[in-house]
């Protein structure tokens, strides 16, 4: 049974300054909800109710939009407006939230080893709430996690991507076992497009066991100067013991302008007008 879910949350967003100034960039909003609760709902209709953040200076508006705001409460309880609470309410009440800091930006994979205290010695989910998800059947947690509930190993997610995009991303390298599952055999974190093993990328959502701590202390940094998760994935694929499987449904980049732009108006033609009607 998977319980808990990480989210690291400590990074800038320097690239929606001046936004993102003095409000954390997973507070951004597409359409009516901020991006990080879009991803709490995904790890809670999983079944992960403890939700820890990986935070670090700033970002205060995270943990209060996860508490209650009586004053607010008390302001339009019997009023028609009430009724827009009422999702954020029944997240408040569904998942127990904790959070640690990350000091310092030393990259996801320090992020990850930052969120051990929070996690202890079982299998937990990670979510990048700057990729925004919308799984087709079941959420894209859900989907990873059907995976490990079966084989018991770390997933992660993959989708196809251009060349041309592939060195924002960890690629993976490996051998379909199941029609869309992979299991890995090799991973690269921002390859050049010729040095890429495959097209298939990794986006935002993880379920990993808990020796990935013990690795990740053993990591040295890799792309970027910074301790990279998909590096200390690698330590565990080497063993078999990493699968990656092409998720149905949308993945959006709202952690580009033009992916936050596209996530708004997905978002707004098919979820929010829909559940207006
Ligand atoms: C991180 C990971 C990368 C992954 C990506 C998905 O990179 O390091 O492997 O492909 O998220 O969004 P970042 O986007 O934080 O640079």
């Amino acid at each position: 049974m998977v319980r808990k879910c990480i989210f690291p949350v400590a990074g800038y967003g320097t690239r929606f300054l001046p936004a993102t100034k003095s409000m954390p960039k997973e507070m951004l909003t597409v359409v009516n909800k901020p991006l990080v609760q879009y991803g709490v709902e995904e790890a809670l209709a999983a079944g992960m109710t403890d939700i820890g953040f990986v935070t670090g200076r700033g970002k205060r508006a995270i943990h209060d939009h996860f508490d209650i705001s009586y004053e607010l409460e008390h302001q339009i309880a019997g009023t028609s407006r009430e009724a827009r609470l009422a999702g954020i309410r029944e997240v408040i009440e569904k998942g127990k939230f904790s959070s640690t800091r990350q000091k310092s930006m030393k990259g996801l994979g320090h992020a990850i080893l930052t969120g051990e205290l929070l996690v202890g010695n079982e299998p937990f989910g990670v979510i990048l709430a700057d990729d925004l998800c919308f799984g087709e059947g079941a959420s894209v947690m859900q989907q990873l996690l059907d995976v490990h509930n079966y084989y018991g190993q770390s997933v992660v997610a993959i989708q196809e991507v251009p060349e041309d995009q592939i060195s924002k991303f960890g690629v993976i390298d490996g051998t379909e076992i199941e029609p869309g599952l992979y299991r890995v055999s090799g991973m690269v974190e921002k390859p050049n497009p010729e040095d890429a093993p495959s097209n298939l990328a990794i986006i935002g959502r993880y379920i990993l066991t808990p020796d990935i701590f013990d690795i990740l202390r053993n990591t040295p940094p890799g792309a970027n100067g910074e301790v990279q998760i998909t590096d200390a994935l690698l330590t565990q694929a080497k063993k078999g013991r990493v699968l990656a499987l092409k998720f149905k449904g949308r993945r959006f980049d709202c952690g580009s302008v033009d992916g936050f732009v596209e996530a708004t108006n997905f978002v707004y033609q098919n979820l929010y007008l829909k559940d207006k009607q």
